[in-house]
């Protein structure tokens, strides 16, 4: 059989577009290569959301195109969100690749593996989505597997080019989502996380209407011990029923990643994000007084177009007034296409942006520690997801908590997938300490 090697950059969407790829492959005759020196094809699934993402993704098949001088039969392919984007002007850039696969035409892979193996050059990038098919999925092996339950996004901030990567808003069948959800819970996975850029838009599409409360509940009345998760949700978009949902459904996990983005009302407006400050704050209240212990995390961008100083200090502001509990932080980077890459008179100098950043993260730690204190003294069911051995011989087991807190336990052997009480000693940074009860 002949090896398939990819290198996934990005979000969770790509990793689970991966899983996706090398169950395709398999039906073509192609097995999961450890390394990529040792495979007959290599992909990389690329990442557009920072200019950082879109480099790594043309200097990984830089060095890749090397490699196909020595050994001429080496397929290679672009795919994901860089190559959705940049179509067939990726051969312009990189003219060794076989197959530019956009995100949109992740379906036709297997169609598209026996044409470049017969040596067609191909670029299929086409806006309009190629059919899901009922394929095997190669999950990562692990405690959690990711499960996509709607793509692409209708809202358009104007810093953000997963709208053009990923398309508009679709929703995937209830039935698909739920049988998946099933062989990952036979296959011994533990927990179940339901991906989508917005989840709230879940249904909207579907014929009949269905939301997000109504799929969690149905996954939740799956029999076993598991756990469900959700990511990302627009802030305005939570409503009541959802709440309820996390409340009333004993699988589903007290935990919601809410991107704020800004802290500063301007800002946010020039974002094109649909609420201020007081808002959003108005909804983490709302959350934290119905879901007991609640994690709410957040994303950040620093030095967005235009952001004083001033509107800046908003955001580390609001991070501690609303007590977040962690955040992704960014440097704003223009992206070709969007609308705020055309603001080139506004944008903010990189030694600002950086700075910026710098006390971005510094606040972030800083939130994330006083987050983290609350928990000392409690008890706390964890999941356990890794073992291992530490240079000094100690030996330590991983898990996380309902809330997504990471707790380092100290424990003699590997209980990996195992759900075990444990009180928490001490809070660091990024982590907690905890001993078996
Ligand atoms: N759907 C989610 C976010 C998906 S993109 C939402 O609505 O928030 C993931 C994160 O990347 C965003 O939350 C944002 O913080 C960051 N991001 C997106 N575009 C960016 C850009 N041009 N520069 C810097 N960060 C960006
Ligand atoms: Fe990007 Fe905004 Fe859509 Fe999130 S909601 S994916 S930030 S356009
Ligand atoms: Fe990147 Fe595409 Fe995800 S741009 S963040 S891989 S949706």
């Amino acid at each position: 059989m002949k090896k398939v090697y990819i290198e996934t950059m990005g979000c969770q969407m790509n990793k689970s577009d991966a899983e996706r790829m090398y169950g395709m492959l398999e039906h073509c005759g192609y097995t999961q290569a450890i390394e990529p020196k040792d495979a007959d094809m290599l992909i990389v699934n690329t990442c557009s959301i920072r200019k950082l993402s879109e480099d790594k993704a043309y200097s990984q098949i830089g060095v890749w195109g090397k490699w196909k001088k020595n050994k001429p039969s080496l397929k290679i392919v672009f795919a994901g969100c860089v190559a959705q984007q940049g179509g067939k002007n990726v051969f312009k850039r990189a003219p060794y690749v076989d197959l530019v696969l956009g995100t949109q035409r992740l379906y036709e892979l297997p169609n598209l593996v026996k044409r470049i193996e017969e040596g067609e050059r191909i670029a299929s990038y086409d806006e309009t989505p190629f059919e899901e098919t009922d394929i095997k999925i190669n999950r990562v092996k692990g405690t959690n597997a990711w499960i996509p339950i709607m793509e692409g996004c209708n809202n358009f901030c104007t810093y953000c080019i997963v709208p053009y990567t990923r398309g508009r808003e679709r929703s995937r069948k209830p039935e698909l989502i739920i049988a998946e959800a099933k062989k990952a819970l036979s296959e011994g996975f533990k927990e179940i996380t339901l991906l989508g850029q917005n989840v709230d838009s879940y249904g909207k599409d579907l014929e009949p209407y269905q939301n997000l409360s109504w799929l969690l509940r149905q996954i939740n009345a799956i029999e076993g011990n598991f756990r469900i998760r959700f990511v990302t949700n627009y802030p305005t978009d939570i409503t009541d029923e959802l709440i309820d949902t996390v409340i009333e459904s004993d699988k589903v996990c007290e935990y919601f990643h809410i991107p704020m983005q800004s802290g500063d009302d301007y800002t946010l407006k020039k974002m094109n994000r649909r609420y201020d400050l007081k808002t959003y704050k108005k909804i983490c209240d709302h959350i934290r007084s119905r879901v007991k212990d609640v994690t709410i995390t957040s994303d950040f961008i620093a030095g967005f177009p235009g952001e004083t100083e001033e509107q800046f200090e908003n955001t580390l502001k609001a991070m501690s007034e609303l007590e977040l509990d962690y955040s992704n932080t960014a440097a704003y980077s223009p992206r070709e296409g969007t609308f705020a890459a055309k603001w080139k008179d506004l944008y903010i100098p990189e030694e600002v942006k950086s700075e910026r950043l710098a006390r971005l993260n510094e606040h972030n730690r800083e939130c994330c520690l006083i987050s983290n204190k609350k928990y000392i003294g409690r008890e706390m069911e964890v999941l356990i997801e890794n073992f291992e051995i530490r240079k000094n011989g100690n030996k330590v087991i991983t898990g996380r908590t309902r809330n997504n807190k990471i707790v380092h336990i100290p424990y003699e052997k590997d209980i990996t997938g195992e759900f075990i009480n444990v009180k928490i000693t001490n809070a660091r940074t990024w982590y907690l300490n905890g001993e078996v009860l």
